[in-house]
């Protein structure tokens, strides 16, 4: 099995794991290390405080720091049950950004399979990038 087609499949199972008791909505994703064959995967946690909610995308940056110290990624998988398949918010766009390049390949998914890739420039072409980041 390739690689994205695994990650779709851990992304599959990572949407099993959503906790949206208020949305119903459940997401799942999967992205690809770099250099590395290791997938991490995502899911969205909701909360009675909405705003508090982590998209699943956003879940995985936080996930990746506090495992690898960086988040370095070759690709995403975003699994939904919409029709068409749900790209990431906008939010978890503009995080995406600070980490990705433009060409980053965004792998689009529902429960039958990847239905869209699109670059990271395409879902966010001006992304919020007034400061430069210092350590
Ligand atoms: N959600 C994600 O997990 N990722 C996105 O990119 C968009 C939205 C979640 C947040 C919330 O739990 C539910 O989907 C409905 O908005």
């Amino acid at each position: 099995m390739d690689l994205v087609q695994k990650a779709y499949t851990l992304a599959l199972t990572a949407r099993e794991n959503a906790y949206a008791p208020y949305s119903h909505f459940r997401v799942g994703a999967a992205f690809k290390l770099k250099d590395s064959d290791q997938i991490i995967t995502g899911c969205n946690v909701e909360n009675a405080s909405f705003g508090a909610t982590i998209c699943a995308e956003r879940g995985i940056i936080m996930k990746s720091f506090a495992d690898y110290g960086k988040a370095e990624f070759d690709f995403a998988v975003v699994v939904t049950k919409d029709d068409p398949p749900a790209p990431p918010c906008a939010l978890c766009l503009q995080v995406l950004a600070e980490f990705c390049g433009p060409d980053f390949p965004i792998h689009i998914a529902d429960l039958e399979g990847i239905k869209k890739t699109l670059c990271l420039k395409e879902l966010i072409p001006h992304s919020f990038t007034a400061f430069t980041p210092e350590e």
